[in-house]
């Protein structure tokens, strides 16, 4: 839940996390997940009004996660947005997740302009996509398999590591050695900009079994290295590609595996070395957040893109490239 002012900026973000759940059964179980959200919502929402220091009545439109993701848990989330802003006779705003990911830099001081590159990396999607302005992008490339997120999580479960694995496995890889396991980049050196990890789980999982019973914590270590190395070349290596074939100078980088501290760093270098700025949103709205939805709520509400009508929305599939600019059919 996250109250934002568009004059003074974000007054409270509150996040319960339900990471302690999920990690009892090695990830996210749907009906678990919706059923403890509409235990958590109410509550969030007082904590983040009076953290705010303003009232329900104060507010002038309310956004919510309209999708894509697990239908069950939207649900709640959209039926409780949808229902507030009936109640308090202002409008809804059904907000694309992806969008939000987007759009979470704008929360930052330095904000970037518009058009820029982006490099959407989350645990479903792995994208370069030119952001012209609200609502126009264009995709240049995606993972044709699993995206970046998924494969950091996957690496991390043959390695053993607990929910959530990304986080995890970069925080192992800090410890081992570089260039010891030396794990494909695969379309690295094919031209254009879609990925494909899904071949990069095989040969962890090879690793692993060749290990066998002489695996132990400098092995592991060095092995989650080569799985972040190998990953974070293949998007550096895109991602410098696109910016050479754009010509754009402003790269935002956001989406959960944007909170990764190396591919923060190679990302900051191959910008600066080609004289383009880099923006990425601070670590807590790198991963899924409140805050960079109310940001992309607030953006298409000052552009009258507030629902017409009073249905829940709840999407699991809804493909980026098909939102448009507020008002553009
Ligand atoms: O955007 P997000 O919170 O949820 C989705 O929309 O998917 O992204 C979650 C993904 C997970 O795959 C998680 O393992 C990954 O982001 N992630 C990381 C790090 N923090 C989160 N991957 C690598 N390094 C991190 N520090
Ligand atoms: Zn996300």
């Amino acid at each position: 839940m996250a109250v934002l002012d568009c004059a003074r900026g974000l007054l409270a973000h509150e996040l319960f996390s339900q990471v302690d759940l999920h990690r009892l059964y090695g990830g996210v179980v749907p009906e678990l997940a919706s059923r403890d959200h509409v235990q958590r919502l109410l509550p969030l929402v007082r904590q983040a009004l009076a953290k705010a220091g303003t009232t329900a009545s104060q507010l002038d439109g309310v956004a919510y996660t309209a999708g894509p993701g697990l239908v069950g848990a939207l649900l709640t989330g959209a039926a409780l947005g949808r229902s507030l802003a009936y109640a308090l006779g202002v409008p809804a705003v059904p907000v694309h997740h992806l969008e939000g990911h987007l759009l979470a830099p704008l929360l930052e001081d330095r904000a970037p302009p518009f058009p820029h590159l982006a490099l959407l990396v989350s645990g479903g999607h792995t994208m370069l996509i030119v952001v012209r302005a609200l609502g126009d992008y264009q995709l240049l490339g995606e993972t044709r398999d699993d995206a970046a997120g998924e494969a950091f999580d996957k690496s991390a479960k043959l390695l053993g590591l607990p929910y959530p694995g990304g986080p995890e496995l970069a925080r192992l890889a800090e410890q081992g050695r570089a260039g010891v396991f030396e794990f494909p980049r695969p379309m690295l050196d094919r031209e254009g900009f879609e990925f494909s990890f899904s071949g990069l789980k095989t040969a962890v999982m090879l690793a692993v079994r060749e290990a066998g019973a002489a695996m132990n914590e400098p092995l592991r270590a060095n092995i989650a290295r080569g799985v972040q190395e190998a990953i974070v070349d293949t998007l550096v290596g895109k991602t410098a590609r696109a910016l050479d074939e754009t010509g754009l100078l402003h790269l935002v980088v956001a989406g959960g595996v944007s909170a990764n501290r190396a591919l923060r760093e190679a990302l900051q270098a191959a910008a600066t070395a080609r004289g383009a700025e880099i923006y990425f949103p601070r670590f807590e709205f790198c991963t899924d957040n409140a805050a960079m939805i109310a940001v992309a709520g607030m953006a298409r509400l000052q552009q009258g893109g507030a629902a017409t009508h009073l249905a829940i929305e709840a999407r699991a599939q809804w493909p980026l490239m098909s939102l448009r600019a507020p008002g553009v059919q």
